[in-house]
């Protein structure tokens, strides 16, 4: 029986706490608003885009921010990037409308053909490297330039405590510190004009956490993954953390727990760490020229 209420639980948490629909609700937003509180996340005149890919986290993401901030008179604005990825993201581009209609938020679509000249699909045909990567690093470059353009001061994204463990996990294996140092609830150590900060307000809620919601609220999902995913980097090392997961419950919490209070010492390593402007877009860029810059071969 649920703890609180005695009525039928749906979620058991990891220190085996039962709780029933209405109070797992509960116990999930109370947590997610904690996240924004403790490390400032939000603050009084920020214009708040939420990066909406139309999935369960992006989507969680964007109901809570826009009930809380409603409650304050405030509203939030999504920013949605097309890759064109045939039988899935326009899939996913229907259900962000959907939401956004419903809670009658205002939602920018970017199409990545109409700036670069290809889709996602297009740009696979001839690219040899790891699939989703590319898609990563032009998602990434045109959140940070139209949510500036549209005059954000912060770009949440739907980021879960999964998803940073295998980014602090995949940081190690590849032995790159750096990345991590840009890791945590808020980005930290790259400062640049033209970069927006970004937040995660679920940083702390597990994957299952954040499935459990969006099922118990009924957003407009199609549960569908990019069909580019299979056997990535990301993709085997989120099997490894699932096994030992099961294992060793509360695996992935740990992780990201040491992880944060190792954080600040990592971000006075890498602190004032120079970051250029791409000589082709003007964007920011660690080289003379941007990652998307160097992928499309612009010059
Ligand atoms: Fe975009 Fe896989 S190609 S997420
Ligand atoms: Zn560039």
């Amino acid at each position: 029986m649920c703890k609180n209420c005695d009525l039928k639980p749906v979620y058991k948490t990891l220190n085996d706490k039962n709780l029933c629909k209405s109070c797992f609700i509960k116990y999930f937003e109370k947590k997610v608003l904690k996240i924004i509180r403790q490390y400032n996340l939000i603050e009084d005149k920020d214009e708040v885009f939420v990066g909406l890919s139309g999935g369960k986290d992006s989507m969680t993401c964007l109901y809570i921010l826009d009930k809380y901030l409603k409650k304050m008179g405030r509203q939030i604005k999504a920013l949605l990037i097309n890759e064109g990825i045939e039988g899935y993201r326009n899939k996913t581009v229907e259900d962000a409308e959907k939401i956004c209609k419903e809670l009658k938020i205002h939602l920018k679509i970017v199409s990545l053909k109409k700036e670069f000249g290809k889709s996602i699909d297009d740009f696979y045909k001839n690219y040899k490297g790891r699939p989703c990567t590319p898609c990563g690093i032009f998602r990434r470059y045109l959140l940070n330039k139209y949510a500036r353009e549209y005059g954000a001061a912060k770009l949440a994204t739907g980021h879960n405590l999964d998803d940073e463990a295998q980014s602090i996990f995949m940081n190690q294996i590849k032995g790159n510190m750096a990345l991590s140092a840009k890791l945590g609830p808020a980005t930290g150590v790259l400062v640049h004009k033209k970069f927006i900060k970004r937040i995660k307000p679920l940083y702390f809620m597990t994957e299952k956490e954040v499935t459990v919601y969006a099922f118990l609220k009924r957003f407009p999902i199609n549960y569908i993954e990019c069909p580019y995913f299979h056997n990535t980097f990301r993709d085997n090392v989120g099997r490894m953390l699932n096994e030992l997961e099961e294992k060793y419950p509360g695996t992935k919490q740990s992780i990201v727990k040491a992880f944060i209070e190792i954080l600040p010492k990592l971000r006075e390593q890498y602190q004032g760490e120079k970051i250029g402007t791409c000589k082709v877009c003007k964007e920011p860029a660690a080289k003379e020229r941007c990652k998307a810059c160097e992928l499309l071969n612009r010059n």
